[in-house]
C-alpha cells in the first residue's frame, strides 16, 4: 500500500474525528456567480489610470476562501492577475490585501456566501503599488531589521551550549513570536500612513517586544533606548488600535507598544 493513500487516509479519518469533537467549523457549502471586483494596475502602462475590475466566479467549483478565488480567477480567466502568495496556510504572511474594507491575509479569509453584493479586493492601503495587489514592502523589512531581530548576549552561555529559559520566561513569548510579518497591522495604522519611515509601525514594534522580553538577551535596555531616541520611533503610536483589531493572527501588537512605553517609563528592564 502506498503512503500517499494510507496517508490520505489518516488525514481524512483525522478531520472527520476533529469535526465530529467539534475542533472544527464545517465550511458552508458555496454556491452561486458572486462578482469579484478587483484593484488593477500595470506599471507597464504608467498613464493609464488604476481600474476595478470585475470578475464573475463560479463557486461550486472554488475552494471556500478568497486566495481560492483568486487563484481561480488566475488559472482560468486571467492569468495577468498579480499578488503573492505561498503557504496558504496563514504562515507565510504573503497574501496580505485589503478585502471588503480589512486588512487580512486571502488564504484565511472565506468567500462571502451572500452572492448577492461584490468582494471588494485592493492593495495593502497607503503602499506603493508595484503592480495590481502586490505592494512594496522595502521600508516595512528595512524598519524590522532596524529593531535587530535576533538575539544579542554579552556573554556565552552557562553551560557553554545553550541559552536555556524556565518555561515561566518562554511563555513570556508566547502572543509575541507568532508575527507572520504580513504588514496588515502596520498598513491600518494612521499613524504609519502619516509617518511611515518614521514610526516603526505596530509590527516591527511587536518584534521589538519579542526580543525585549526574552530572558536569554542581554540588551533590553540598549533596546529600548534605541526605539525612545526621538519622539517618532515609538511614540508616534496614538493607541488607535486598528492594529489589533485587523491581526489575522489574532494578536496585540497595541499592547506590546504599550508595555514597551511603561518599561521606558519605570525604567524597568
Ligand atoms: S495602536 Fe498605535 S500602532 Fe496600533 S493602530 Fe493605533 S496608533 Fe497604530
Ligand atoms: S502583528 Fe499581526 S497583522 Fe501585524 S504583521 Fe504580525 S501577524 Fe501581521
Ligand atoms: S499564502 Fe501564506 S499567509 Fe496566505
Amino acid at each position: 500500500m502506498g503512503f500517499t493513500s494510507s496517508g490520505k487516509r489518516w488525514l481524512t479519518e483525522a478531520y472527520k474525528k476533529a469535526v465530529a469533537a467539534g475542533k472544527h467549523k464545517k465550511f458552508e457549502v458555496l454556491e452561486g456567480h458572486p462578482e469579484f471586483k478587483i484593484y488593477r494596475w500595470n506599471p507597464d502602462h504608467p498613464s493609464q489610470k488604476p481600474t476595478l475590475k470585475s470578475y464573475f466566479l463560479d463557486l461550486t467549483t472554488c475552494g471556500p476562501m478568497v486566495l481560492d478565488a483568486l487563484q481561480k480567477i488566475k488559472s482560468e480567466d486571467d492569468s495577468t492577475l498579480s499578488y503573492r502568495r505561498s503557504c496558504r496556510e496563514g504562515i507565510c504572511g504573503s497574501c496580505a490585501m485589503n478585502i471588503d474594507g480589512t486588512n487580512t491575509v486571502a488564504c484565511l479569509k472565506p468567500i462571502d456566501t451572500n452572492t448577492t453584493k461584490a468582494t471588494y479586493i485592493t492593495p495593502l492601503p497607503h503602499m506603493y503599488v508595484i503592480k495590481d495587489l502586490v505592494v512594496d514592502l522595502t521600508n516595512f523589512y528595512n524598519q524590522y531589521k532596524s529593531i535587530e531581530p535576533w538575539l544579542k548576549t554579552k556573554k556565552g552561555p552557562q553551560d557553554g551550549r545553550e541559552y536555556r529559559q524556565t518555561p515561566a520566561e518562554r511563555k513570556k513569548l508566547d502572543g509575541l513570536y507568532e508575527c507572520i510579518l504580513c504588514a496588515c497591522c502596520s498598513t491600518s495604522c494612521p499613524s504609519y500612513w502619516w509617518n511611515p519611515e518614521e514610526f516603526d509601525g505596530p509590527a516591527a514594534l511587536l518584534h521589538a517586544h519579542r526580543w525585549v522580553s526574552d530572558s536569554r538577551d542581554d540588551y533590553t535596555e540598549e533596546r529600548l533606548e534605541a526605539l525612545t531616541e526621538n519622539d517618532k520611533r515609538l511614540y508616534r503610536c496614538r493607541i488607535i488600535k486598528n492594529c489589533t483589531a485587523t491581526c489575522p493572527k489574532s494578536l496585540n501588537p497595541a499592547l506590546a507598544i504599550r508595555q514597551m512605553e511603561a518599561m521606558k517609563s519605570r525604567n524597568r528592564f
